[in-house]
């Protein structure tokens, strides 16, 4: 094939060149005599003209039946167009190509949707034919910004010394963390591989190599149920470096997220960035990835109402319970109906109830509890606030960290509600101090809020043995508007810390070293202090681009449900697949 230019790449320049050019056919426009074909690749979209009289015979008697979106190559001149016809549209739109020649690769079938990016199209449909959806130039630029994204951060690393290493996608199944994929082993039956959840302990064991610098840009796989921020297989673009504190691994990261908004979004970024503990960032936005673009920061309002005669707040803070309110500025024109379905939203984040009340304009109160309000004490709670005429104050009553969290969504909803969002803005931030364990009711015992090789910070050691709950990790996430865009932690690399991490997650002895023997093992041979990070690509691809969904950003996303249309997956197999595998299907 001899492809001279890429269509949208044709400009006044080209002038008088012959050039080649193959692609896809938009549009075929006959003009009685003259035929108009617009072809579209990758790069652009360029007009042909096929005229009879420059055009030779086979190839306009060929232009007169394209059909949209056949493959064709088109050789012709490329001309100026005559003034009147410049299509400012098109970057290509003032010149043209004479065709003299036309092959048809390729003759395409009716599809089974348009590709304009103006009508809507069912995503299962887009998702089922997702080769097709990806001809949309809005899909080209969703991959092509990754593409870039992906290369610059792995140049700047490249500079910095890192060295990109890939370790195992048939991993060893370990029981922390999401779901595991299982893979069985057909040579050991009754065995199985699983796909790795993050690099984790492979990158912590190429610190002990001596490696120093590392990353990778690694498939994760976790069987999950599906979210738009959350597919089943992700990509975390993973690092590790040894000999550092928090702040030298958060530089590095700072400095790849700098460098990708200047390059990629013209936005100079000022470093270093903002930093808010866990504990700040649950009281004032009931979030562990709060939003700052907006304000109306929730405020425990336990004292202001201690005494105030009402019942629900009283019982509350008898059990020990906080009460956290947050004024919503301009809220007041809300209906009753709106403030219930209100109630109703933050039932959903198992809180009980939400007492509101509005500040009229006229200085008068609308309220679900003020009737039952002793004394002074509803006026403390509006100064408490700063609630003024036109605006919502909105109470929650119920244990700390679950009136917190409900108090933050509904802060979330209320801030989308309102229009309080900028959607231009970038508002970058790190998380620090997050707990190391949490409590599961579910399971009886601590869980690992990060991971279990998180380490500790060095103060909060001795409460390892007094009050585990208490203790902070030293981990850190990066938020961006609300979104956890990645997350990274110092880790612990000695055998007996790790064993005492274990058995505050309900570990024995005997059991750690069964599952982990190999990283403790290797603890015990020399193993620097390390720490990293990992990014997560696909929610940096979203945000960044805009796009609404991972499903945009990736090229063969699963949808909701973890299946993918297109391929029909997952799906049964052969019987004598599963007796090689010697597994037998229960149902
Ligand atoms: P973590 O589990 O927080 O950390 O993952 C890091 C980042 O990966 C992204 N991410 C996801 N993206 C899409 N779909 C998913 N299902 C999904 N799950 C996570 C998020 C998240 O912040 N090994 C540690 C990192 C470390 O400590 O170095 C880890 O995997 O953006």
């Amino acid at each position: 094939m001899e492809r001279t230019h890429y269509c949208g790449t044709l400009r006044r320049t080209h002038i008088g060149l012959q050039a080649t050019v193959c692609g896809w056919v938009l549009t075929c426009r006959d003009m009685g005599g003259v035929i108009f074909v617009d072809v579209r690749d990758r790069e652009g979209v360029v007009q042909t003209v096929f005229d009879q009289a420059v055009a030779d015979p086979a190839s306009f008697a060929l232009a007169e039946r394209l059909k949209n979106q056949s493959v064709v190559q088109i050789t012709g001149e490329v001309r100026l167009r005559d003034e009147s016809t410049y299509n400012p549209a098109l970057p290509t739109g003032e010149v043209e190509l004479a065709a003299s020649h036309m092959e048809l690769l390729s003759a395409a079938d009716t599809l089974p949707f348009s590709l304009s990016d103006e009508e809507p199209v069912r995503e299962e449909l887009r998702l089922k034919y997702r080769y097709l959806d990806l001809r949309r130039p809005q899909m080209y630029r969703n991959l092509l910004f990754r593409h870039t994204l992906l290369g610059e951060v792995q140049r700047l690393l490249n500079d910095q010394g890192f060295l990109q290493v890939e370790t195992p996608v048939l991993c060893k199944s370990t029981p922390e963390g999401a779901r595991d994929y299982l893979v069985p082993s057909r040579v050991h039956p009754g065995t199985f591989y699983a796909l790795p959840q993050s690099p984790q302990i492979y990158k912590q064991l190429l610190m002990v190599s001596g490696i120093d610098k590392y990353y990778q840009v690694a498939r994760c796989f976790r069987d999950e149920d599906g979210r738009a921020d959350r597919q089943p297989e992700f990509t975390q673009f993973d690092m590790e470096m040894s000999f550092i504190d928090p702040e030298d691994i958060q530089t590095v990261v700072e400095g790849a997220y700098a460098h990708v908004f200047k390059e990629l979004m013209g936005v100079e970024l000022s470093l270093p960035l903002r930093r808010i503990t866990w504990r700040d960032a649950m009281a004032r936005y009931g979030s562990d990835k709060p939003d700052t673009r907006f304000g109306m920061e929730i405020q425990d309002v336990s004292e202001v109402v201690a005494g105030c005669g009402f019942r629900v707040f009283e019982e509350a803070l008898a059990a020990g319970n906080t009460i956290c309110a947050i004024c919503a500025g301009g809220a007041g024109h809300l209906s009753r109906k709106e403030l219930d379905a209100l109630g109703e939203f933050v039932k959903t984040y198992h809180v009980k109830g939400l007492a509101w009340a509005v500040v009229n304009e006229d200085g008068t109160l609308r309220s679900s509890f003020a009737k039952a309000m002793q004394g002074d004490s509803m006026q403390r709670l509006l100064d408490a606030v700063s609630a003024k005429p036109g605006d919502a104050v909105f109470v929650i009553a119920d244990k700390k960290y679950v009136a917190l969290t409900a108090m933050g969504q509904l802060r979330l909803r209320l801030g989308k509600q309102l229009n309080l969002i900028d959607s231009k803005r970038y508002d970058l931030l790190w998380v620090t101090e997050f707990p190391l364990l949490e409590w599961s009711d579910e399971e009886n015992r601590f869980l690992a809020m990060h991971h279990p090789f998180t380490n500790v910070m060095e103060e909060d050691i001795p409460l390892m043995d007094t009050d585990p709950g208490a203790v902070r990790a030293k981990a850190y996430d990066l938020v961006i508007n609300g979104v956890e865009m990645g997350s990274g932690s110092i880790r612990i690399h000695r055998s007996d810390m790790q064993e005492k991490m274990f058995s505050l997650l309900g570990f024995t002895k005997e059991q750690a070293w069964e599952q982990f023997g190999f990283l403790m093992g290797a603890f015990q041979y020399g193993t620097p202090p390390h720490g990293g990070f990992a990014f997560g690509i696909d929610r940096m691809v979203m945000i960044l681009s805009g796009a609404d969904s991972l499903r945009d950003v990736l090229a063969f996303p699963k949808i909701q449900n973890g299946t993918c249309p297109m391929m029909d997956t997952p799906s049964t197999v052969q019987p004598e697949q599963l007796e090689q595998l010697k597994i037998r299907c229960v149902e």
